[in-house]
């Protein structure tokens, strides 16, 4: 393959991938009804068990061909009862979808919205869960990508277990890139994708759960053609295919970035993006940036910075200087404040975090932008 150039996005996915990634989407073409993909679909899928902590035997994957979103809908639409009802706890722009989705569905909603940037309240997660017997489950997001949040989620598990509700936790955007784990967090469904911190490429979603929990799942009433999770289940138990075509080669890119993952190890590449992470809060320091979030909220995946009160800054002359220096920015999601986002998710290093320091520096001084910034709050 001619080499590709490389590009370090700190936006929150798609996120960098390797040359290995990008190598293995160049496949010979194939029929994936073929018992060679099929195959590959396995591993993959016992695979991501295993990476969320679980056990092929007891639990499985559903992938689905589609982004995250599509993970978010299948669980919700598939899982929860009519006569059950389903808790969202509503922080950030996922949590909201979450909610959204549920509406869409006309699922019994009990919808807690919090200020984004904070933590639920758990008192009133508690009250409500004992208030209303019916409900069912309980759908959380984990990393809270719009604003770099990480939601405490023993306390939330804890709380969910203590009613009997099953935990749906979105894993989107920190499944490999934290530690995550669906035995000790108690997790009943989690959700997640291939283009985030496994460093694969776009196009795949899935859920994971045990295998009991999809069996019974088959009583609720179909409220989704394409996207219902015990169909999907089905038809991979019965010949192990996915029921429409898969994205081919996205699950071969899967399969490598898998691969990749293992060699790299869940430590060590959890150890590098806190170290990157850690790098960028150092030199945005330096440079006289504030965060939205304080550290103990804050996830080393995502980080969101405060606009600086500089009369020459200007998001999109800053992002389009620095992508032509091969670095992609991110705009912030916040309503009230002014912001832009950096992920420090997918195949990068330290070097590549350094670049991008001093290419900030160099396109601020290039703008006029006095040094160290200032707010005049
Ligand atoms: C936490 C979280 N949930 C859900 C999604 C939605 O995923 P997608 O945009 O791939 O549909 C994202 C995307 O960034 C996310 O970060």
């Amino acid at each position: 393959m001619p080499a590709v150039p490389r590009k370090i996005l700190l936006n929150p996915g798609p996120a960098t991938t390797t040359e290995g990634v990008k190598a293995a989407l160049v496949v010979a073409d194939i029929c994936p009804r073929e018992q060679e993909f099929v195959r590959l679909l396995d591993q993959v899928r016992d695979d991501l068990v295993r990476i969320a902590g679980g056990d092929p035997e007891t639990h499985t994957c559903v992938l689905l061909a589609g982004s995250g979103t599509a993970a978010m809908d299948a669980v919700l639409n598939s899982v929860v009862p009519p006569d059950g009802g389903v808790v969202v706890i509503n922080n950030g722009a996922y949590g909201q979808r979450l909610a959204e989705i549920a509406r869409c569905y006309q699922l019994p909603l009990y919808e807690l919205t919090f200020p984004w940037g904070q933590w639920p309240e758990l008192s009133l997660l508690r009250e409500t869960l004992h208030a209303h017997p019916r409900i069912s489950h309980l759908a959380v997001v984990h990393h809270e990508t719009s604003t770099g949040l990480l939601n405490p989620l023993p306390a939330i598990a804890a709380l969910a277990r203590d009613h009997g509700v099953s935990l749906i936790v979105d894993a989107i955007s920190s499944l490999g890139g934290v530690p995550v784990n669906i035995h000790t967090d108690a997790i009943d469904y989690l959700l997640s994708t291939s283009n985030k911190c496994l460093q694969g490429m776009p196009g795949l979603a899935w859920v994971i759960c045990r295998r009991e929990g999809l069996e019974e799942s088959r009583q609720i009433p179909r409220r989704s053609y394409y996207l219902n999770l015990y169909q999907q289940y089905r038809h991979f138990e019965a010949n192990g295919q996915m029921q429409f075509t898969p994205p081919v080669q996205v699950v071969y890119a899967l399969a490598q970035a898998i691969r990749e993952f293992w060699e790299e190890g869940a430590d060590n590449r959890f150890r590098r993006y806190r170290r990157n992470w850690e790098i960028l809060m150092d030199g945005l320091r330096d440079l006289g940036f504030r965060i939205l979030l304080p550290l103990e909220r804050q996830s080393p995946l995502l980080t969101t910075v405060l606009e600086p009160d500089d009369p020459n800054y200007n998001f999109d002359r800053l992002h389009n200087a620095l992508y032509e220096k091969g670095f992609t920015i991110y705009p912030g999601k916040l309503q009230d404040s002014a912001t832009f986002r950096l992920a420090t998710i997918g195949a990068i290093s330290e070097a590549d975090i350094k670049d991008f320091l001093d290419a900030l520096k160099a396109v601020l001084q290039a703008e006029g932008i006095t040094i160290p910034l200032s707010y005049s709050l």
